[in-house]
């Protein structure tokens, strides 16, 4: 069997992280990994953190962003691309709720 090696960028697409910005916030990544074929951008259904939306999570390298500004994105981008975090906005949530989405991303439920 194949090991998934790409790095997913997990954007939160359900209401509070969109009524925060997280449409465009998704656009701009796309739109910066258009055609990168190690970095996946997709929308996740909710993380269960909506109050502290947008959030984003990078996979599978567990760096969980919470309140991401379209202002964060370009330095989001140049972390993802470098393999670094942006430690600012970086896994400041409950992390018990980060660990179960985790356990779910480990199960293959994206
Ligand atoms: S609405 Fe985004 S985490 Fe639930």
């Amino acid at each position: 069997m194949e090991t998934e090696k790409r790095t997913m960028v997990l954007v939160c697409h359900n209401v509070d992280c969109k009524s925060r910005g997280a449409e465009e916030i998704v656009q701009r990544l796309k739109e910066a990994f258009a055609g990168h074929d190690q970095v996946e951008v997709r929308t996740y259904m909710c993380f269960g953190t909506c109050h502290e939306g947008p959030n984003i999570v990078i996979y599978p390298q567990r760096h969980w962003y919470s309140g991401v500004q379209l202002s964060d994105v370009p330095e989001l981008i140049q972390a993802i691309k470098n393999g670094t975090r942006v430690e600012r906005i970086c896994d400041k949530t409950d992390p018990n709720a980060r660990g179960l989405i985790y356990n779910l991303l480990d199960a293959g439920v994206y």
